[in-house]
């Protein structure tokens, strides 16, 4: 992640479990149905990629499991070690490191590579290659977690809208979906079947029109590259214009459900 990405993350370290959504309930729910498709064996090891603040992570922790997990923030690292020392939680580690380098842990150290809501943000070829690297090759584990919207939602139609724009204005947006998807089918590919996707729980959450507009004349990129100035510029009166003819009011609050869902791969034959 960027200098700016990093220090945008590490400010708002304090107030990322109040956005986020997860509380420790939904936690719970998603550690507990991991825990429950791992390995039956004695001591199991959790690799826990870019943890946060350990929202998930600390319920992952426990007597019979060796948790490490590995995030670029320093501000999240402090805020999940502050939470397990609260809460007493022994056999994890935190290890402040950048994802898409080199994993620092040795070759099929690792029975479970676990991450939530960020293999989106990582290099999906590196991820499968480390993945594969440090997995246990009889009874390893790929969990990915990730928040997933209806495809009839205001963020999505907005996002579908906004890359359709893009390529009538003469861009090539990035690939987006297939890169998360491509994690998965690499992995099976590698000889690791994969499992029924879970959905752990929905919830009902508005999005405002005016907010998809705001959110991209605000960055530089757009489905995932730098357009040009005035494509951009297009692009958002379009959209626009779009938003208006199908909402109507663009600060109206469009309501919509969204679910966190497990998508998992293993070498276990169990
Ligand atoms: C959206 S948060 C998800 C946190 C947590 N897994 C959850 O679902 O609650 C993404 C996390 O990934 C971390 N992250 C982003 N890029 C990373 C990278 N290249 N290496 C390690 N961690 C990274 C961020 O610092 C942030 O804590």
């Amino acid at each position: 992640m960027s200098e700016l990405g990093n220090s945008f993350i590490d400010v708002n370290a304090r107030n990322f479990d109040d956005r986020a959504g997860v509380t420790d309930q939904r936690a719970n729910e998603i550690s507990r149905n991991i825990l429950s498709h791992l390995p039956k064996q004695n001591h199991i090891s959790i690799l826990d990629i870019g943890a946060g603040t350990g929202e998930i992570g600390a319920y992952l922790c426990g007597q019979d499991r060796t948790y490490t997990c590995l995030e670029e923030s320093k501000d999240m690292i402090a805020a999940f070690a502050k939470r397990a020392s609260t809460l007493g939680l022994e056999h994890c580690t935190f290890l402040q490191g950048d994802a898409n380098t080199t994993w620092p842990f040795p070759d099929q150290s690792k029975d479970v590579v676990f991450g939530s809501r960020v293999f989106h943000l990582l290099d999906p070829v590196h991820v499968v290659h480390e993945t594969l690297r440090v997995l246990t090759p009889t009874i390893g584990t790929f969990v990915m977690g990730k928040v997933k919207r209806d495809k009839q939602s205001p963020k999505d139609r907005f996002r579908t809208k906004m890359r359709e724009l893009l390529i009538e204005y003469g861009a090539q947006p990035r690939p987006s979906e297939k890169r998360r998807a491509g994690i998965l089918d690499q992995l099976e590919k590698a000889g690791m079947h994969t499992l029924a996707t879970q959905t752990i729980y929905s919830w009902e959450t508005t999005h405002r029109p005016i907010d998809s507009i705001s959110n991209w004349a605000q960055k530089d990129t757009m489905g995932g590259i730098l357009p040009p100035q005035a494509v951009k510029e297009k692009v958002l009166t379009s959209l626009r214009q779009w938003a208006l003819d199908v909402y109507g009011d663009l600060d109206k609050d469009v309501p919509t459900q969204e679910h966190y869902i497990l998508e998992m791969a293993t070498f276990d034959k169990q």
